[in-house]
């Protein structure tokens, strides 16, 4: 089940039929920016509850605006460090998918230690993905791309790895497509074993 106790309610519906929230399908977004990604899905998705998980006060602000003005009752928005959020915020086998789009790469070598997705990291997500479901990250970042692959052992995660062209449209796809950027590396994580945290 998902801990909502620091969550901003982007409407202000009173929810008690927690039973009914509990059976529904969980999604979280990671870094979600301008949140156009997010907010589709939540359209498109009615019966799936969208968690989306952003650092910036000012992005959480924007986006759970949009959240009301369109009246999705089906998101919440949570303000947190994604590395906290999950630890926090999230019970074991309580998420149905996860997705990063073009998370921050950190291209920097003394920099390096900022990246999210290490293999701590990704063993924390398996623990709170259910059986069977996914972790999509999706970046413009060979190298970084590079190095989530080397963080993959161990993490109990069937591991994916292609390019795609451009689909999400979110502000950062769009920049690099402006760049001239015509695919992105995908790695999809399947959980295929449970890691105990
Ligand atoms: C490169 S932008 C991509 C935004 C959006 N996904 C897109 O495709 O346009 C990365 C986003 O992740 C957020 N971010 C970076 N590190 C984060 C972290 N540790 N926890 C939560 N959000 C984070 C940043 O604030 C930023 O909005």
């Amino acid at each position: 089940m998902f801990k909502d106790t620091r969550v901003l309610m982007p409407d202000q519906e009173n929810r008690t039929d927690k039973n009914r929230q509990g059976a529904r399908q969980v999604e979280v977004e990671i870094g979600f920016g301008d949140g156009d990604y997010l907010i589709r899905r939540a359209s498109e998705c009615p019966e799936r509850m969208f968690i989306g998980i952003e650092k910036k006060t000012s992005l959480v602000t924007k986006v759970s605006k949009k959240a009301v003005s369109l009246n999705l009752s089906n998101i919440r928005i949570l303000r947190s460090c994604a590395k906290d959020a999950f630890s926090d915020h999230f019970t074991t086998g309580s998420v149905s998918r996860v997705y990063a789009l073009f998370p921050d790469p950190w291209p920097k070598k003394k920099h390096i230690k900022y990246r999210l997705f290490s293999s701590p990291y990704l063993r924390l997500l398996n623990n709170r993905l259910l059986f069977g479901s996914e972790a999509i990250i999706v970046t413009d970042s060979e190298a970084y791309h590079q190095w989530i692959l080397k963080q993959t052992p161990g993490t109990g995660f069937e591991v994916e790895n292609d390019t795609i062209p451009p689909q999400f449209d979110t502000k950062f796809e769009r920049k690099w497509v402006e760049q001239e950027f015509r695919s992105f590396f995908r790695i999809i994580l399947r959980k295929i074993e449970h890691i105990d945290t």
